[in-house]
């Protein structure tokens, strides 16, 4: 066994105390304190601190958030600088496997709610949106319920703790589409459109909400912020590895002893964090698994011991993402799996461009006769000649993401494929292998 980590549960600290999600309870353990030591601050000093931290975007991407936030136009002189300035939440997390942001605001919407203040005060902005997928009511009352409680306690409204700052805050429900996590069909979502990705240039810092200047963060990188006002920069950045600064929330999931968040530091690795798990379920071994979703390149039982950083991923191939990390034993079919995922992206393909429209529709096609058992060797090269039609091709991530699982899957199991076509069907379900054989897949 490895050592194990330290936790750090920044984020997830009151997740155990008795009504954790009340306006009591967070106010108890310093809650709200932050916006006093905030407004005694310029908002330019706020955005320097979030800086200074090396905060990174917490979505998938891992974009300097205080970097973000400075791209603000503040010249009212300027056309985009007399503009309102918008905050937006992302909080649509539908990704497959991800599922930190949910617990994040049913353990504790405070801190989120906190978090929106500061980062609001810091760009200057008087409107704040946090965009919760549609699907999940109980998430969406909940985040309404700590919005009712701040503005009660005169955490939110008019002249905010007598500090002369005014916010407003609007929770707003999603209507349940995977694409409406991508930034710009969320705000095209949030103007009351259909949810597709718009064209960039002009970004949202520029002309974003309502064509106005617009940060979009996610929920995790957002609620990072109190803590980093209440401790400083220092202390964030003593946290994490040289280029991925600070704490993060793992969360582990499939077959796995002991699956749940776990709030660490990043670079942890998964072996430490499958030790803290309890380990892959008893009398079973790591096959495969997922860094950050499905929309990251999988890795294998080779990468146990690489940091789950932002650097140590990418070294591998693969992409930090939303540090899902979704484990599979050897019981799984890979080719199955990737099947499902494909199928996901193909129903969630938003249909904007071709590449994705057209190419999920043909992985899939594809993948399943390769699951049956049907084709040859060449439909592999096939498959990776589409994936190559769509990576670097489609409009948005959503296309270059549906890419990964197929591509890596290959690169990483090719002999699984092969043993589909030799047996005929999938050499993991015998049933389903002899139902299956000879049926043809439309084409
Ligand atoms: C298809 C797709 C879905 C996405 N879903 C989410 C999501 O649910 N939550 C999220 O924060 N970011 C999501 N993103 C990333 C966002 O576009 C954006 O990068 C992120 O909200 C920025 O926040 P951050 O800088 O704090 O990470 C998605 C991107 C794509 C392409
Ligand atoms: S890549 Fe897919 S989801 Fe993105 S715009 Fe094109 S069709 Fe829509």
């Amino acid at each position: 066994m490895s050592e194990a980590p330290v936790l750090t549960p920044v984020l997830t600290d009151i997740w155990d105390a008795e009504r954790s999600w009340k306006l009591a309870t967070y106010e108890a353990r310093g809650g709200y304190a932050a916006l006093d030591i905030a407004f005694a601050m310029a908002p330019d000093d706020v955005v320097a601190a979030v800086k200074d931290s090396g905060l990174r975007g917490r979505g998938g991407a891992g974009f300097p958030t205080g970097m973000k936030w400075s791209f603000i136009p503040q010249d009212p002189a300027t056309e985009a600088g007399a503009k309102p300035k918008y905050l937006v939440v992302n909080a649509d997390e539908s990704e497959p496997g991800t599922c930190k942001d949910t617990p994040l605001m049913m353990g504790n919407p405070h801190v989120l709610v906190e978090g929106v203040i500061l980062s609001s005060y810091a760009i200057r902005a008087h409107k704040a949106f946090i965009y919760v997928r549609g699907e999940i009511l109980h998430v969406i009352r909940r985040v309404q319920a700590a919005v009712a409680e701040a503005y009660a306690a005169g955490h939110l409204g008019t002249n905010i703790h007598g500090s002369g700052y005014d916010l407003d805050i609007v929770v707003h429900a999603g209507s349940g589409a995977y694409i409406c996590g991508e930034e710009t069909a969320l705000l095209e979502g949030l103007e009351g459109r259909r949810g597709q990705p718009r064209l960039r240039p002009p970004f949202p810092a520029v002309a974003g909400l309502y064509a106005s200047p617009t940060v979009i963060n996610n929920v995790e990188s957002i609620a990072s912020v109190p803590a980093i006002v209440r401790h400083g920069a220092a202390w964030f950045a003593s946290m994490g590895t040289e280029k991925s600064k600070g704490h993060g929330i793992f969360s582990l999931s499939g077959h796995v002893e002991r699956p749940g968040q776990y709030e660490a530091p990043l670079g942890v690795t998964l072996r430490q964090l499958l030790d803290l798990a309890g380990g892959v379920r008893r009398g079973h071994e790591l096959k495969f698994w997922t860094p950050g979703g499905s929309s990251t390149p999988l890795l294998t039982a080779e990468h146990l011991d690489v940091p789950l950083d932002f650097e140590g991923v990418g070294a591998v191939g693969s992409m930090l993402g939303t540090r899902a990390l979704q484990i599979f034993d050897e019981t799984v079919c890979v080719v199955r799996a990737v099947l499902r995922w494909t199928e996901f992206y193909k129903h969630e393909s938003c249909g904007k461009c071709t590449p994705c429209r057209e190419g999920t529709w043909w992985l899939v096609q594809a993948l399943t006769r390769l699951e049956r058992g049907q084709g040859t060797e060449a439909d592999l090269d096939q498959l990776l000649d589409q994936c190559d039609n769509i990576l670097g091709r489609s409009f948005c991530a959503l296309g270059d993401g549906a890419t990964s699982p197929v591509s890596s899957s290959i690169q990483h199991f090719r002999e699984e494929y092969l043993a589909h076509l030799a047996h005929g069907g999938c050499p993991f379900d015998p049933r389903r292998s002899t139902a299956w054989a000879g049926q043809e897949v439309s084409a």
